[in-house]
């Protein structure tokens, strides 16, 4: 099964003409409706945006490669353990799978016709991960330790620029595609963007060494949800990703060039009563992995697979609650009023063995 792919042009024009009559019109209409629809019944959206190119993510991916190829005595000057790796690296082994250990989770798994079930990890994930907050920080917050100064690693000068540009690029995306959702949901415009204000936004580009993990089968990230509101990332140089579509079917996920790839997570679970579910997935080391890496071989490229992954916040002292209509769910009661950062540190303890990783 394909995705679909949606073009955020059209409602980014209607946006800019400001015009409400344009915002109503049939044809944006039905294209917020398919996002809200895609949104629900398969946990992921592709997305095409005109302010973020394949050579932005080229770019980004580039340095990326560059940074995870440092031998790991540099990259560990870069650990924050005693701020729970919220910024700067998270070396591999250290972030666990949710199935891992979440025994009703691993009961659900062995549920699933077989053909349909993910790999299970046999321990923390063998990938590393760099952490870096993007946008505007709350000056008074209840949450200061998820708000923490950022890390720049010795010798890569375009740093700040390159992480800050990527970041605001993909925030700019998920704001577009949440007020559509938030439209074709039969929310207000604003229903989903006004509680991401000055959210705890992370960049969380991983990276994966197919050198020497580069066996099929092997996995990168083990099947979990995403703790935060909306997960994007742009294409990676090898696929292996995996999502399980509200029926229960796995799909590799395929993004075309130039496209981006956005998940839900629990938040927007939460927001909306349980009508969109935060997708399931998972990273592993499919044929297709095995294609990319003997082609990268050849091409003498690197053979680190890096996602340029952005983890989009609601506010952690916003309330998270069902909205609208959806408080008349009769899920609703499922989903009791939290302040998101609360709920934030309720899902970190139970994914972690280390104290609280940083991984949504
Ligand atoms: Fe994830």
């Amino acid at each position: 099964m394909d995705l679909p792919v949606i073009d955020l042009s059209h409602y980014l024009a209607a946006d800019a003409a400001a015009s409400d009559s344009q915002l109503g019109d049939r044809r944006l209409g039905e294209l917020c409706a398919e996002v809200s629809r895609t949104l629900r019944e398969t946990g992921a959206l592709l997305v095409k945006d005109p302010r973020c190119s394949a050579e932005d993510n080229d770019r980004f991916i580039d340095m990326m490669e560059k940074y995870f190829e440092c031998p790991s005595e540099f990259k560990l000057l870069q650990e924050r353990p005693h701020l729970h790796y919220q910024v700067g690296v998270t070396p591999e082994g250290v972030e666990v799978p949710r199935s891992l250990v979440d025994e009703e989770m691993q009961e659900k798994l062995r549920a699933m016709p077989e053909q349909f079930q993910p790999s299970l990890p046999k321990g923390p994930d063998c990938k590393w991960r760099y952490m870096w907050r993007v946008g505007p920080r709350p000056s008074n917050t209840r949450f200061k330790e998820l708000n923490s100064e950022p890390v720049i690693p010795e010798g890569f000068p375009q740093w700040k620029e390159a992480m800050d540009s990527w970041g605001y690029k993909m925030i700019s995306a998920i704001e577009t595609v949440a007020e559509m959702a938030a439209i074709g949901f039969g929310l207000p415009k604003d229903a989903f963007t006004s509680l991401m204000k000055q959210g705890p936004h992370l960049l969380g580009p991983t990276g994966s060494d197919l050198q020497h993990y580069g066996q099929e089968g092997r996995v990168f990230a083990g099947y979990h949800y995403d703790l935060n509101f909306l997960t994007i990332h742009g294409r990676s140089r090898f696929p292996g990703l995996n999502i399980w579509l509200r029926n229960g079917q796995k799909v590799e996920v395929k993004v075309p060039v130039g496209c981006l790839l956005i998940q839900t997570g629990k938040q927007i679970e939460w927001l909306t009563a349980g009508d969109c579910t935060a997708g399931m997935h998972e990273v592993v080391v499919t044929n297709r992995t095995m294609d990319a890496i003997r082609q990268a071989s050849k091409q003498n490229r690197s053979l680190w697979r890096v996602s340029s992954t952005l983890f989009a916040h609601i506010a952690s002292d916003a309330v998270l609650k069902s909205l609208g209509h959806f408080a008349e769910s009769p899920d609703a009661s499922k989903y009791p009023p939290i302040c998101a950062g609360e709920f934030v540190e309720q899902e970190l303890s139970v994914i972690n063995l280390k104290g609280n990783n940083g991984k949504p």
